[in-house]
C-alpha cells in the first residue's frame, strides 16, 4: 500500500464501525433518556461491564458453536499472555459482574453498551453496534417475562415506532429440550438429504440451528418438523401459558414462531424477538429470552435470568424509515456578541451559564458581521449584544434572531432573568 493510500485508511473509522458526533448525537442522547426512563418506571439500575472479558466467560456462557462467539469474536492477547475477547454480547458480562458482587436477588440492571461481531457490514449490521438492554436475574415467575417484554414494547412505542411484531416462542428447558431435540436429529436425519450443506453436517451438534436456516431446502424440511410446543413438560407447558395470558392481559400482541431459536446457546423456555418488515428486507429490533441455566454454567448458584438487547443504531433506522422520534439539534438559548474587547463576552457567558442557560459566543474580535453569521449558524434564539454603547450605558441589546428580528435594550444586570423568563414563554424550549 502506498503511504498515501495508507494515510488515508488511518483517516478512517474501521470498516463496520462508526462515528457519532455532536448534532447526531443528540437523537442518541434522547434515545439513551427515554430508555433510562422506562427502566426506573420497571426498577432497573443501570449497569456497567468491562469492553474485554476473559474469552472463556463467552465461550462457555454463549457457547463455542454459536456464529456469534465461533465465528464473530474479536478476540486478542493482552500483554500479559490473558485470552481476552470484547464484548460479542451483554448478558454473560452481567451474569459475570452478578457473581462477583453477590448482591441479593432479584438483580435487575439496564445498560447501554458497545457491542463487537466481526460481520459483514450492511445496512444495519456494523462490527460495533451499541445495545440498550436490561437482564433481571433470581426471578423465575413468568410474571416477569412479561414485563420484560412489555418494557421493550414501551420503549419500542415510546420512540413512535409502529407495525412490528413480536415474536415469540418457548425453547423448552433440560427436563424436556433434550428429549426433543433427540426428536429433532432423527427427523432431520430422515431429510438428511434435503437440508443445506452447512446444515446436513450440524444435524447431531446443533439441529435448532437449522430451524432457523434461511435456505429454501431447510426450511421447506423444517415446515414438517417437530414442534417443541408438542414437547413441553409440565412446567414449561405451565410457564409458557401464564407468560401468554400475561401479554393478553397487557393486551401485547404476539406471533407464535416455532422457528425462532434464537442465536446463543445459554436461551431457555421463553425466547422473543421484535422484527419490523421495511419492505426491503425485515430487521429485527430487539431479541431476548430466559437464560435458567446460565448462572450454574458460569459457575454460580442456580439462579434464573431473563433479559433482552436492542440494537440502537438499527432502531433509529427503523425510526427513520417511519420518520419518528426526530429529535430538534439542541441550540443554545443565547449567543454573545462582543465588538469590544470579549472581556464583556467572558464575564456575561459565564453568568448565563452559572444561571442555567445555553450561552455561546464567538472568539477573537471578529467582525459584529462575521459573529452574527455564526451565532445564526448556532440556531440560538437569541443574539446579546455589547458593544461600545452597551458597555457605557451598562446594558446589553437583545436580538430575536428567529421571527422579525425584534431587537430591545436591556439592563446589563437584569439579562440572566429575561433570558429566564424566555425559556419558560419560548414554546420552541431551546434552552
Ligand atoms: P442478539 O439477538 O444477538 O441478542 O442481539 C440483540 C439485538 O442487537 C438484535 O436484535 C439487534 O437489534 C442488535 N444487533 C445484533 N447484532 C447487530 C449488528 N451486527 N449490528 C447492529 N445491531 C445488531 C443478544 O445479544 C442477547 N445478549 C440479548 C439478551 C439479553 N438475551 C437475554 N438478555
Amino acid at each position: 500500500m502506498s503511504d498515501d493510500a495508507a494515510s488515508l485508511e488511518l483517516l478512517r473509522a474501521p470498516v463496520g464501525t462508526h462515528d457519532l458526533l455532536p448534532g447526531a448525537s443528540d437523537r442518541w442522547v434522547a434515545l439513551l433518556g427515554l430508555f433510562a426512563n422506562h427502566a426506573h418506571l420497571y426498577g432497573y439500575g443501570l449497569i456497567q461491564t468491562p469492553l474485554f472479558e476473559d474469552v472463556r466467560l463467552f465461550k462457555r456462557g454463549v457457547g463455542t458453536e454459536t456464529e456469534v462467539v465461533g465465528k464473530e469474536m474479536y478476540e486478542f492477547e493482552d500483554r500479559g499472555g490473558r485470552a481476552m475477547a470484547l464484548r460479542p454480547e451483554g448478558t454473560a458480562s452481567v451474569v459475570r459482574a452478578f457473581l462477583q458482587a453477590r448482591p441479593t436477588p432479584p438483580f435487575r440492571a439496564w445498560y447501554a453498551a458497545p457491542i463487537f461481531r466481526y460481520e459483514r457490514p450492511q445496512a444495519g449490521r456494523y462490527r460495533q453496534h451499541h445495545q440498550v438492554g436490561i437482564e433481571v436475574l433470581g426471578i423465575s415467575d413468568p410474571d416477569v417475562d412479561v414485563e420484560v417484554l412489555g418494557l421493550g414494547i414501551d420503549y419500542l412505542t415510546g420512540l413512535g415506532l409502529q407495525g412490528f411484531t413480536l415474536r415469540l416462542n418457548t425453547l423448552g428447558d433440560s427436563a424436556c429440550r433434550p428429549q426433543y431435540l433427540e426428536e429433532l436429529r432423527a427427523y432431520f436425519h430422515d431429510h438428511a438429504p434435503e437440508l443445506c450443506d452447512e446444515h446436513a453436517a450440524k444435524i447431531d451438534r446443533n439441529p435448532l440451528r437449522i430451524l432457523d436456516c434461511k435456505t429454501e431446502s431447510c426450511r421447506a424440511v423444517s415446515v414438517g418438523a417437530p414442534s417443541m410446543l408438542d414437547a413441553l413438560c409440565v412446567d414449561c407447558g405451565t410457564h409458557f401459558e401464564r407468560v401468554k395470558e400475561g401479554l393478553d392481559a397487557r393486551g401485547i400482541a404476539y406471533f407464535l414462531d416455532q422457528r425462532l431459536v434464537r442465536g446463543l446457546d445459554y436461551y431457555t423456555r421463553t425466547a422473543f424477538e421484535v422484527t419490523l418488515d421495511l419492505g426491503d428486507g425485515e430487521l429485527t429490533l430487539l431479541g431476548g429470552g430466559r437464560y435458567d441455566g446460565l448462572v450454574e454454567v458460569l459457575g454460580g448458584p442456580s439462579t434464573p435470568g431473563i433479559g433482552f438487547g436492542s440494537g440502537i443504531e438499527r432502531v433509529l433506522l427503523a425510526c427513520d424509515r417511519q420518520g419518528v422520534f426526530a429529535v430538534p439539534p439542541r441550540s443554545p438559548l443565547a449567543y454573545v456578541i462582543d465588538t469590544t474587547d470579549g472581556r464583556a463576552a467572558r464575564d456575561l457567558v459565564a453568568e448565563l451559564r452559572a444561571g442555567g442557560i445555553a450561552t455561546e459566543r464567538a472568539y477573537g474580535n471578529r467582525s459584529m458581521k462575521s459573529q452574527f453569521k455564526t451565532a445564526d449558524r448556532s440556531g440560538a434564539r437569541f443574539a446579546l449584544v455589547v458593544g461600545e454603547r452597551e458597555l457605557e450605558s451598562g446594558t446589553v441589546t437583545i436580538r430575536d434572531l428567529r421571527g422579525d428580528g425584534e431587537q430591545l435594550v436591556v439592563l446589563r444586570a437584569e439579562v440572566l432573568s429575561f433570558l429566564s423568563n424566555r425559556t419558560i414563554t419560548t414554546p420552541e424550549g431551546s434552552s
